[in-house]
């Protein structure tokens, strides 16, 4: 197969995780006898820095001609300090979601054999925790109504959703719901919101649709909690794009490293991959910061694509690195640590 994709590397430590994530793709594909063209295109920091803005045009042309974006990070502290910026890189990153119909964020959660006991849950909490979070991406209050009023003392931002909106992204979830061990959770806040009661009232019509599919209804605060009280019990979640931005970074540390969870956001047309962590200021340029995340997002785009023997072959090597212990130091708990281009190539070497 022969595959074109866009990198957009973006800022902080996101180079350097995108680099280990073209050597370790260039390898399965040199074994597996593929052909994958890659396209660099600037975004974040990075770009308003070159063109003055954070998704540049010619970005999204080569995003929209390419067959997947594999996404490093975006993200500066110049504009967080500073609320009166006028372009901020995590505006690059809605335009692109925006533009590309990216409506899906697929964000699983897995735990890994050798590091059970680095997360901050008990082992008996976690053993077997294996969850999918799809958080609807493109809607709700991220691009809902807002300004202010009142002299600018009152502000408001408005969570909106249309029927259709909520049926695509729920199709998605319980297609995948049907992939894996067929229970579905629609998590919501019906108790009080109408845009909640519009997400129920839409799932629950298509229950009939997908008769093998057991669904249950529940209030985000709650699953919140139960998240880290019982994580094992989840299989398929599907929520509004805000409660799905919290419960997945609330998610990310179950597996003991936000470094390790790989992402994709899926639409129509385009697909984007992406680690889950963001841009890491302090470490940028060092040569330390985790790049198996983003190597996992390349599992799940090999996957999508249906290269299934090659996504194993990157769980497989990930697994191997990890259980040898060549890890970057937020792993190596005091052990011998590997730099992040050491980790990438002891990778490229096993395959
Ligand atoms: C994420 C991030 C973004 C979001 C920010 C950077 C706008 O937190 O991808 O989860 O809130 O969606
Ligand atoms: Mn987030």
């Amino acid at each position: 197969m022969e595959l074109n994709i866009a990198v957009l590397a973006g800022d902080g430590i996101g180079p350097e995780v995108i680099d280990q994530a073209i050597k370790v793709s260039d390898a399965i594909a040199k074994k597996y006898n593929h052909k994958i063209n890659w396209k660099p295109a600037l975004t974040g920091a990075a770009a308003i820095d070159a063109v003055g803005e954070p998704y540049p045009d010619e970005t999204h042309t080569i995003c929209e001609a390419a067959d997947a974006i594999l996404f490093g990070a975006i993200g500066h502290p110049r504009f967080d300090n500073d609320p009166s910026a006028k372009v901020r890189p995590e505006q690059g990153l809605l335009k692109m979601r925006e533009k590309l119909g990216l409506f899906a964020n697929v964000r699983p959660t897995f735990t890994f054999p050798s590091l059970i006991d680095k997360s901050p849950l008990k082992r008996e909490r976690i053993e077997g925790t294996d969850f999918i979070i799809l958080r609807e991406l493109t809607g709700g209050v991220y691009f809902g109504k807002r300004g202010r009023l009142d002299n600018g003392n009152t502000a408001y931002d408005t969570m909106t959703y249309t029927r259709e909106e909520i049926k695509r992204l729920a199709i998605k979830g319980f297609e995948l719901a049907m992939t894996r061990s067929k229970k579905l959770c629609c998590v919501d806040k019906a108790n009080v919101l109408e845009s909640s009661r519009l997400w129920r009232e839409t799932v629950q019509a298509m229950e009939k649709d997908y008769p093998e599919v057991t669904v249950s209804y529940e209030f985000v605060d709650a699953v919140a909690m139960r998240l880290v009280q019982w994580p094992s019990e989840y299989d398929v979640l599907i929520t509004e794009n805000l409660f799905g931005d919290i419960l997945t970074d609330e998610a990310s540390v179950i597996s003991g490293s936000m470094g390790l969870m790989p992402s994709a956001s899926v639409g129509t047309d385009n697909k984007l991959y992406e680690p889950i962590h963001g841009s890491y200021p302090q470490a940028a340029g060092k040569d330390i910061a985790n790049p198996l995340a983003t190597i996992l997002s390349v599992a799940m785009l090999f996957e999508d694509f249906r290269l299934t023997k090659e996504a194993q072959a990157i769980r497989d090597v990930v697994n191997k690195s990890l259980a040898e212990g060549v890890v970057t130091e937020d792993l190596a708990d005091g052990r011998k640590s590997y730099k992040t281009s050491e980790v990438g190539d002891w990778l490229v070497k096993n395959i």
